[in-house]
């Protein structure tokens, strides 16, 4: 009996629909038409997650699975885009929202941008284009958002800094570093030199992600050594350059609380789109966390945030915790096989869900948007 039992929980789990890539049609009015090595028109796309679909089918499987592959069984990967349809909404009506749109504006470390999200930095922008992180840098700027480059670009810092059609575009730059400290202090320089306005330091990654799906490839993580990086360490950084070095990679309250007690000035919740440590929590789960235990966190320093966001709401829902913005990885990684246009695009797109996904939702202003919004007692676990 009780064999059978687990027989058919494993029966039940395997069935389980994963939301990878939501079946909104597309396979049906576009496969014919990709079948025939087509790239399918960008205007035929309609979301996020088409993008996807459209990069499985045109990009090689290599280049594809680099970008789409998590660390190990890839609970994390999924969970982090599962975890949002977990928290219901709590929509109001009969609420004032035509000029929700007023609101869409942020400032980023008092930098001005449309909107409350911006691209996440992503390696190996050439994989799907060849301008690479040249078509972030332009499409970041025709849609007036934030685009943090990866030290692990495709097209060096130069090339980059060239892309900004004029010089008051804000990029920030992330890094990883090494142990040689006159190699990390000539990095830093450059940085400075090409005009980024911070620099983000991956702390998530001190050993090599353990990617299975990639490493068939050839494709996975190159982190071979593993990296000294403490506190102590952060203030010998800091001291090292007039920029603000934000963390990128936390993933707990005990961390947030840490941070700010460093005198950092923002912290970025991510696993790294569940490339790193298979098991660590989504940065919905944890930015819930620091709500829950420490929420004057959200206030005392800029908090953003990224994993698994495909939609509006769900933009919505880390601006309900107080993320001040949301980093988009994967879908900008992919609209690249468009170059710019694809960019723009996936920006335009995401400005129009966040914009009647609130109307609908009943919020006026987005900068009032509150964890009321949303109904935080979701089931436990990764099989709810
Ligand atoms: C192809 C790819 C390359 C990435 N490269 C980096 C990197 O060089 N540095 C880094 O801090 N994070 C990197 N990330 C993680 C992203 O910055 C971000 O945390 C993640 O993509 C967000 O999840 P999402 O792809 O579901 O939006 C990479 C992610 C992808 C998909």
């Amino acid at each position: 009996m009780r064999l059978s039992l687990l027989a058919l929980a494993s029966v039940a789990l395997a069935a389980r629909p994963f939301l990878d890539e939501p079946d909104t049609g597309i396979e049906e009015q576009l496969g014919e038409i990709v079948a025939n090595g087509t790239l399918a028109p960008l205007k035929s796309l309609v979301g996020l997650p088409d993008f996807q679909w459209s990069a499985r089918q045109f990009m090689n499987a290599s280049s594809y699975t680099y970008y789409r592959n998590g660390a190990a069984g890839e609970w994390s990967y999924r969970n982090n885009l599962e975890v949002f349809m977990r928290f219901k909404l709590r929509p109001r009506v009969l609420k004032d929202v035509t000029k929700i749109q007023d609101s869409i504006p942020t400032t980023i470390l008092g930098h001005n941008f449309s909107a409350p999200f911006f691209i996440a930095p992503c390696a190996r922008g050439g994989y799907a284009h060849p301008d690479g992180e040249v078509n972030f840098v332009k499409g970041a700027a025709a849609g007036d958002i934030l685009y943090m480059a990866s030290l692990y670009s495709s097209r060096s810092m130069d090339d980059i800094t060239a892309a900004k059609g004029n010089s008051s575009q804000v990029l920030f730059q992330q890094v990883y570093l090494t142990e040689n400290m006159t190699e990390t202090q000539q990095l830093f320089r450059k940085i400075e030199a090409a005009g980024s306005k911070a620099i983000v330091l991956t702390v998530d990654g001190p050993g090599t992600g353990i990617r299975h799906r990639a490493a068939r490839f050839g494709v996975g993580s190159a982190n071979i050594d593993l990296n000294l990086l403490t506190w102590e360490k952060y203030h010998t950084l800091s001291n090292m350059t007039s920029l603000p070095i934000i963390p990128k990679g936390i993933q707990t309250v005990d961390d947030a609380r840490e941070a700010v007690a460093n005198g950092v000035k923002a912290i970025y919740l991510s696993n790294h789109g569940g490339r790193q440590l298979d098991g660590a929590p989504s940065s919905l789960e944890v930015a819930l966390e620091i709500h829950q235990n420490e929420p004057d966190i959200f206030k005392q320093v800029e908090v953003y945030a990224d994993g698994g966001v495909r939609y509006g709401s769900d933009v919505l829902k880390l601006l309900s915790l107080g993320v001040r913005a949301v980093g988009v990885g994967r879908p900008y990684m992919f609209s690249n096989i468009y170059g710019e246009e694809g960019v723009k695009r996936v920006t335009e797109m995401l400005k129009f869900e966040l914009i009647n996904d609130a109307a609908n939702g009943g919020i006026g202003d987005l900068k009032k948007i509150g964890p009321e919004w949303v109904d935080w007692r979701a089931l436990n676990g990764w099989y709810s």
